[in-house]
């Protein structure tokens, strides 16, 4: 009785979900509509991702329609579902949960769209294209700032969050060539610990007690990003070691720039957002056009080889930040120096 009760409202949801897909003939005139699904607008990164995306979209003439999900992944699946049912013609997804996110490519695909995995990888799914950056290089890159700095003593190596395959590569990257001299004796990972959300407090508090545990002896921290990396600082600052202790970051944030020039933050890796926002929006209008896209190289994600556009990180650090980060216009000088 209740299963019968239920038909009609799963009926309607269906011819919803599927009305983009039987109905091609619509778009002819009508402005392309590109879905985006973001996980947070947390980190100063994905604040300026959307607004180049809105910007590129104005540019181009297409209609962009975006949901931030605040890292709830129920959220951004309903949100996703929402974007569906507005009849866009792709879908531009960000996961917040790189697994569970599979049910929303399902979706997406059931109605007979192309999805592009933007930034992180949506694992064990049927997407189209991956636009993202060298990520095991970005972990590899400070990583190996940290072992030329400090190659010997105590390190706090923290990665992102661990519902995000993008963490899970930044770690990677770190740790092959930290885990070398960890073996050798040289390097002791005191803390090896992954940080909830991204969240700058909780880096904060992971590191209180890695200092309180260690009578203050650390001498390197691996934090994942720029927002994690201002958790850790404020933690060395509490124990008067900040701009003692060499930490890394990513993502070339206004704030850890500031850092870098006042030498509290050792390094950050700088990613051409702006860049890569724009090619994921110019990519989706060629797909809804069925035009080809051009790929640097495939990423499997347990599912498929994706054909995926990865750009090149660069390590930022006081010696090269007025060239990299200011001369290209990416920050203000009136930002970094104030
Ligand atoms: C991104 C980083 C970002 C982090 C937290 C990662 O997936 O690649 O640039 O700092 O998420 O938002």
């Amino acid at each position: 009785m209740k299963r019968h009760l239920l038909m009609p409202a799963v009926f309607i949801i269906i011819v919803s979900l599927s009305a983009p897909g039987c109905m091609p003939a619509q778009k002819g005139p009508q402005k392309i509509k590109i879905g985006v699904s973001l996980p947070t607008q947390r980190d100063e990164r994905w604040v300026r991702d959307a607004q180049t995306m809105r910007e590129v979209a104005e540019k181009e003439g297409v209609d962009l329609r975006m949901q931030i999900c605040d890292n709830d992944a129920a959220r951004q699946m309903s949100q996703c579902e929402n974007l569906l049912a507005e009849y866009v013609d792709i879908l531009i997804l960000a996961p917040h949960d790189a697994s569970s996110a599979s049910a929303i490519v399902d979706e997406a695909k059931a109605v007979g769209l192309k999805v592009i995995s933007y930034d992180r990888l949506v694992m064990d799914a049927d997407i189209d294209l991956y636009v993202s950056f060298d990520n095991f290089e970005v972990g590899r890159l400070q990583g190996q700032y940290l072992v030329d700095k400090v190659p010997k003593g105590n390190y706090i190596a923290l990665a992102g969050a661990p519902t995000d395959n993008n963490a899970k590569l930044y770690r990677d990257g770190a740790l092959s060539v930290i885990k070398p001299l960890a073996d050798t004796g040289a390097i002791k990972i005191v803390m090896d610990q992954w940080v909830t959300d991204w969240q700058p407090t909780i880096a904060m508090n992971l590191v209180q007690n890695a200092l309180t545990a260690n009578d203050n002896r650390i001498n390197a921290v691996l934090a994942p990003n720029d927002n994690t990396a201002g958790g850790v600082i404020q933690a060395l600052a509490q124990a008067g070691l900040a701009g003692k202790v060499p930490v890394t970051g990513q993502d070339a944030e206004v704030t850890a720039a500031e850092r870098i020039v006042n030498g509290t933050q050792a390094m950050t890796v700088y990613k051409d957002t702006k860049q890569q926002a724009t090619e994921a929006i110019l990519a989706a209008i060629k797909m809804v056009k069925g035009e080809s896209v051009d790929t640097t190289s495939t990423v499997n994600n347990k599912k498929k080889d994706v054909p995926a556009i990865l750009l090149k990180p660069v390590v930022v650090d006081k010696s090269n930040i007025d060239k990299v980060l200011i001369d290209s216009g990416f920050l203000k000088r009136s930002e970094v120096y104030r």
